[in-house]
């Protein structure tokens, strides 16, 4: 069994940042889950799935075989033996991820996957329910979140970096709808683990961050529950 760290939190909470630079420093290897609903997310688009229909969800999961590999330590999702890792930040496949995560049928088809993943090596694994639900073992849960705004502002500047035109207030809008989505569906919903560690990275800066977790990380190392 390998050393587990699970952080969940909401969307630009700075998971999928701080969980790459943790792993960096502690010879962890980072799961990415999210990048796994979005690789079922680029078959359902790709094949016209809808995601309001449970049935036709079902059929499209017995067909996908999704291989997650570790090359250069860099996650790489496969689907039916395609690397499709390039078009996981789509904006339509993100969008169809977060939906289709809300059905139960599409959440058990990656359960086994995440936990294998765990059980194999040392690994910090994101997303919305990891502590409560996947790993509930974890040696360390962290529920990291911000504001709103913090949030929003990230996203804003992150794309700004890159060129892409976009509304700070949209963004903000966009960011509300997940919360609400993730928290709010009926199967593994958003929640902190009653055992998490909390962390407000509203006014905390990235390296902040990554020091408070590795620093964690450390102590759970020398002394486990
Ligand atoms: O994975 P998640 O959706 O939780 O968030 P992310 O994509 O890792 O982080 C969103 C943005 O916030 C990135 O541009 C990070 O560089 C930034 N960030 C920050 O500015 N300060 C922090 N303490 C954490 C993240
Ligand atoms: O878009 P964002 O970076 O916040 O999310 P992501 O981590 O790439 O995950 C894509 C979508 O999958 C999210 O919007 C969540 O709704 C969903 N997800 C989930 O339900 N459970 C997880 N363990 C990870 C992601």
């Amino acid at each position: 069994m390998g050393f587990n760290v699970a952080i969940d939190g909401p969307a630009g909470a700075g998971k999928s940042t701080i969980a790459k630079l943790v792993a960096e420093k502690e010879q962890f290897i980072y799961v990415d889950t999210g990048a796994m609903y979005r690789g079922l997310a680029v078959y359902f688009l790709d094949h016209g799935v809808s995601p309001e229909n449970e049935g036709e969800l079902e059929n499209a999961c017995e067909k996908i075989k999704m291989d997650i590999r570790y090359e250069n330590k860099v996650q790489q999702v496969y689907v039916n033996g395609e690397n499709i890792t390039g078009r996981l930040r789509e904006e339509a496949v993100g969008n169809m991820a977060s939906v289709c995560a809300a059905v139960p049928v599409v959440r058990e088809k990656l359960l086994e996957l995440q936990r294998e993943l765990a059980a194999a090596q040392d690994v910090i694994m994101d997303g919305r329910d990891i502590g409560t639900c996947v790993l509930p073992q974890a040696d360390l849960k962290i529920f990291l979140t911000a504001s709103v705004e913090t949030r929003a502002r990230r996203r804003y500047l992150e794309l700004k970096e890159k060129g892409v035109a976009c509304d700070l207030e949209e963004i903000a809008a966009d960011i509300r709808e997940r919360d609400e989505r993730d928290s709010t569906r009926k199967t593994a919903p958003l929640k902190q683990a009653a055992d998490a560690v909390l962390i407000d990275s509203s006014d905390l800066s990235i390296e902040e961050v990554v020091a408070v977790i590795a620093s964690l990380c450390r102590e759970k190392r020398k002394t486990p529950n």
